[in-house]
C-alpha cells in the first residue's frame, strides 16, 4: 500500500508530457547539483544546510515556462525563477526556510533577436548581459544597451530590478528602455504588453524579481552610440600623501553638474586605492574627454595615454574584462562562483561626504581589509529626474548623486570565524555610514538584495498570503513611494500570492 503522492511527485507527473524528461532534474537525478550550480555566483547558499529545490525545471520554451506553472499551481509546489542566478540572497534557487519548491531555470531560453530597422531587440530573460551585447554590438556598432558592468548578470533578474550601470546617466536605467515584455502570469497565460496592461508593465520594470509572474523575455529599445567611444581606469592611492580622499571629494560635486550625461566616472574603493572607471559616449572621443578633464577635474591627472577609443561592444569589454584588448567574446563566458563567499549591502547619497569623511573611511575600514569593496555608482544626467520617480517602480531617481554598493568577502566555510570577521566589517561600516547617507526612508537597491533589511512574513501557514505590513519595512526603502503600488498591481494579478519568495511584493487586495 503506498501512501498519498508528494506534492512534488505529482508536479512531476503533470510535467512529463509537456516537457521532455532529460530537461526535468530530480534530487536523484545525476545532473542534479551540476544543473543547480550552473549559475550560482555565491557558495553561501549551496551548503548542506541550504534548503534545495526538490527539483530543477530547465526551460527552453514559452511553453515550458507556462507547463511549469500550471502544473506547479496544480499540485502546489511554488516556483523560483532563475535567469541569471547572481541574486545577492541566492532566492532564485534556495530558500531561507523549509518549504517544497522546483527551480524554474531560463539558461537555455536565451535568444536574442536584433531588428536593426527600427533599433529593437527582443531578448529572452535567460540570456547574459555580455550575450545581449555582443548580439547588438556586431548587428551595428552604432547600437548599444544601457546594462551592467558585469557581463554575467542575467537579463531577466537586471531588468526586473531596475537595472543600473554607466550608461544610465545619458539612456536611463535599463528598465526605462523596455518596450514591450512577454510574461507568463500566476494562471499560466502568455501575455504581452497590450495583454498585461499598463500597471502590470509599470511594476516589471523594476519592481523585483519574481513577484508578478515569470518574464519570458522583453522587447528593447537599443541606444545609438558613436562608432568610438572613450574609456580610461586610473587608479588614486589613500594616504601616504596619495590623495584618493580629495579627488572623491572633488568627483562628488561634479555628478550633477557641469559634467554631462555622455560622461560617467565610476569609482571602486579596494584596500587603500580608488579606481575611477570612465565611459564617455560623447563625441570627440579621448582627445574631447581629455580636454574636458583637463577643465574640471585636473585633481584626477588624466592625459589621452590614459584612454581608449573603442567601438562600445569593445569598451563593453574593457569595463566588464579589464584590459583594453580584452576580446569581446569573452563576456559570452558564462561563469559560477562557488570558491568566494560574498555578502553585499546598498546605500544613496544624496549630498557630497567631503574629503575628511573619505580620510576617515580609508583608514577606519578599507585600509584594514582588502576583502571589502565599495562600488560607488554616480546618477544624475537623465536618471538623475529627466524621468520621474513615478515613471517606474526604481525610485531613487532626482536628487541621488550616487549608489553605494558595499561587499565583503572570505573563503572557507559559510558559517564560522571568517564569515563573522567579515560580517562584522560590513555592518559595523553599514553603522558607520548612517549619518553620510540618505534617511527617512535609507534607501537600498533591489538588485543589490539584502535580506538584512527585512523579510515578509507569511499568515497562516504555506497556502497563507505575504503580510503587507510585514513587507513594508523593507519595501519602502526599495521602492519609497512605489511599494503601496506594486503591492496593489501583485493584488491584482496575483492575488493568491503564488509567486513569492522571502522579498516578494505581498498581495494588496483592499487598496487602502
Ligand atoms: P537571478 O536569476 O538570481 O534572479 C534574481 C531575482 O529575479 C530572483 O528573485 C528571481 O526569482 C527573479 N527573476 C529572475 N528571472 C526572472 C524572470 N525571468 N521573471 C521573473 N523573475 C525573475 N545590478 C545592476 O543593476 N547593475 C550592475 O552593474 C550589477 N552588477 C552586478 C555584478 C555582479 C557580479 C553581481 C553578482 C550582481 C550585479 N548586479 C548588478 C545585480 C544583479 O542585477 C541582480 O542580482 C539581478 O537580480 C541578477 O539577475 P539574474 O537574472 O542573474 O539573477
Amino acid at each position: 500500500s503506498s501512501s498519498a503522492a508528494s506534492p512534488s511527485d505529482d508536479f512531476l507527473r503533470c510535467l512529463s508530457d509537456k516537457i521532455p524528461t532529460e530537461q526535468v532534474y530530480t534530487q536523484s537525478s545525476s545532473g542534479f547539483m551540476a544543473e543547480l550550480t550552473s549559475s550560482v555566483q555565491n557558495p553561501r547558499f549551496v551548503t548542506n544546510a541550504t534548503v534545495r529545490p526538490a527539483c530543477i525545471v530547465a526551460a527552453s520554451d514559452a511553453s515550458h515556462v507556462q507547463a511549469a506553472v500550471r502544473c506547479g499551481r496544480r499540485s502546489g509546489v511554488r516556483l523560483r525563477v532563475r535567469s541569471g542566478g547572481h541574486d545577492y540572497e541566492g532566492l532564485s534557487y534556495r530558500a531561507v526556510r523549509a518549504e517544497t519548491f522546483a527551480v524554474l531555470d531560463l539558461a537555455r531560453l536565451r535568444a536574442v533577436r536584433v531588428r536593426a530597422g527600427d533599433a529593437t531587440a527582443w531578448v529572452d530573460s535567460g540570456a547574459t548581459l555580455g550575450e545581449l551585447y555582443y548580439a547588438i554590438g556586431t548587428a551595428n556598432p552604432g547600437f548599444a544597451f544601457p546594462g551592467g558592468a558585469c557581463s554575467t548578470v542575467g537579463v531577466g533578474g537586471y531588468l526586473s530590478g531596475g537595472g543600473i550601470g554607466l550608461m544610465m546617466r545619458k539612456f536611463g536605467i535599463g528598465a526605462d528602455n523596455v518596450l514591450d515584455a512577454m510574461i507568463v502570469n500566476a494562471d499560466g497565460e502568455l501575455l504581452d504588453r497590450g495583454r498585461m496592461g499598463e500597471d502590470l508593465f509599470w511594476a516589471i520594470r523594476g519592481g523585483g524579481g519574481e513577484s508578478f509572474g515569470v518574464v519570458v523575455s522583453w522587447r528593447l529599445k537599443l541606444s545609438m552610440v558613436p562608432h568610438t567611444v572613450a574609456v580610461f581606469n586610473i587608479a588614486k592611492t589613500a594616504g601616504d600623501g596619495g590623495d584618493a580622499a580629495a579627488v572623491l571629494a572633488k568627483w562628488e560635486t561634479l555628478i550633477l553638474e557641469p559634467f554631462l550625461p555622455e560622461l560617467t566616472i565610476r569609482v571602486v574603493l579596494q584596500g587603500r586605492t580608488a579606481l575611477f572607471q570612465c565611459l564617455y559616449l560623447g563625441s570627440g572621443g579621448c582627445s574631447l574627454l581629455a580636454a574636458t578633464m583637463h577643465a574640471y577635474f585636473p585633481e584626477l591627472g588624466m592625459t589621452t595615454s590614459d584612454c581608449h577609443d573603442l567601438t562600445w561592444l569593445r569598451a563593453m569589454a574593457f569595463i566588464s574584462l579589464g584590459t583594453a584588448d580584452a576580446p569581446p567574446e569573452g563576456m559570452l563566458r558564462r561563469t559560477n562562483n562557488l570558491g568566494t563567499y560574498v555578502k553585499s549591502k546598498s546605500d544613496y547619497v544624496r549630498r557630497p561626504m567631503g574629503a575628511a569623511a573619505w580620510s576617515a573611511l580609508f583608514t577606519n575600514y578599507l585600509s584594514n581589509t582588502t576583502a571589502g569593496i565599495l562600488i560607488l555608482e554616480p546618477h544624475g544626467g537623465v536618471v538623475g529626474g529627466v524621468v520621474p520617480d513615478f515613471a517606474t517602480p526604481y525610485p531613487h531617481r532626482a536628487g541621488v548623486l550616487y549608489n553605494i554598493q558595499y561587499g565583503v568577502f572570505w573563503w572557507g566555510d559559510a558559517e564560522g570565524d571568517n564569515s563573522a570577521a567579515a560580517r562584522r566589517w560590513l555592518d559595523a561600516l553599514y553603522a558607520a555610514m548612517e549619518a553620510a547617507v540618505s534617511g527617512n526612508p535609507r534607501e537600498a537597491f533591489v538588485n543589490y538584495r539584502d535580506l538584512d533589511i527585512g523579510e515578509n512574513v507569511v499568515g497562516g501557514g504555506d497556502g497563507g498570503m505575504t503580510a503587507y505590513e510585514s513587507a513594508r519595512r523593507w519595501g519602502e526603502r526599495y521602492f519609497m513611494g512605489n511599494f503601496r503600488r506594486l503591492a496593489a498591481v501583485k493584488g491584482r494579478v496575483d492575488p493568491g500570492d503564488y509567486f513569492r519568495n522571502e522579498q516578494s511584493i505581498p498581495p494588496l487586495l483592499q487598496p487602502y
